[in-house]
């Protein structure tokens, strides 16, 4: 496992964060380093998304990865912006070559066994659950871990507080992903005493 999957396996959870403009950025990567969470994947999903993960990047010790990635470009894009690592909602060769050529880490997504056997087919171990409520849960990934017992999960897509102990209880689950940790409301806001005692708690659910 690369040093990189090591360091979001440590942190148990990963933020997954929609910034809609990049000026907010510095504030959030502030507030995740003085909470204790300091690791973010920055979804593609808006425009400020490179210009995002380039801000939080400036923060030597945040760990920042661009998701919501589905196509080849968008990988060169978040490689020039800084990223570290490379997450995506579903599999898809072209962007797991990509990221291979930029010497990224990529966690695409897979929730069923033929997934997870293409997965495999492309070298790849860590993989995103997603989205996890919606695909069966703790139950599905459980039953998953049997016939790949070398598959690391990252289940994302309704994961919160409330059901986040059920995922990270199975062996399999390398950390949980989530948008509830960095509230939208809270990074328009830019408070940021409140966004770094949001990621204070998360990081406390975790060691719990
Ligand atoms: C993702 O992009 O991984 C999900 O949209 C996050 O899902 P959540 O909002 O349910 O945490």
């Amino acid at each position: 496992m690369s040093s990189v999957l090591s360091r979001i396996c440590g942190h148990g959870v990963v933020p997954v964060v929609t910034l809609d403009d990049a000026a907010h950025a510095p504030t959030l990567g502030r507030a995740l380093l003085t909470g204790g969470l300091p690791v973010a994947e920055v979804t593609f999903r808006t425009h400020a998304a490179e210009a995002a993960v380039a801000a939080l990047s400036q923060e030597p010790e945040l760990l920042v990865g661009a998701g919501t990635i589905i196509t080849a470009d968008q990988v060169d894009r978040a490689a020039a912006a800084g990223a570290r690592f490379i997450v995506s909602p579903g599999l898809s060769r072209s962007v797991v070559a990509r990221a291979a050529a930029h010497d990224l880490p990529v966690i695409p997504g897979a929730v069923t066994a033929t997934e997870v056997q293409a997965a495999l087919e492309l070298g790849l171990t860590a993989l995103k659950f997603f989205p996890a409520a919606s695909s069966g849960g703790p139950a599905v990934i459980s039953a998953l871990a049997a016939p790949f017992p070398q598959v690391r999960f990252m289940p994302t897509g309704g994961v919160s507080p409330q059901n986040l102990s059920d995922y990270l209880t199975i062996p399999c689950v390398m950390a949980a992903g989530g948008s509830w940790m960095v509230p939208q409301h809270l990074v328009a806001a830019q408070d940021e005493a409140a966004l770094s005692e949001q990621a204070r708690r998360s990081a406390a659910l975790v060691a719990q």
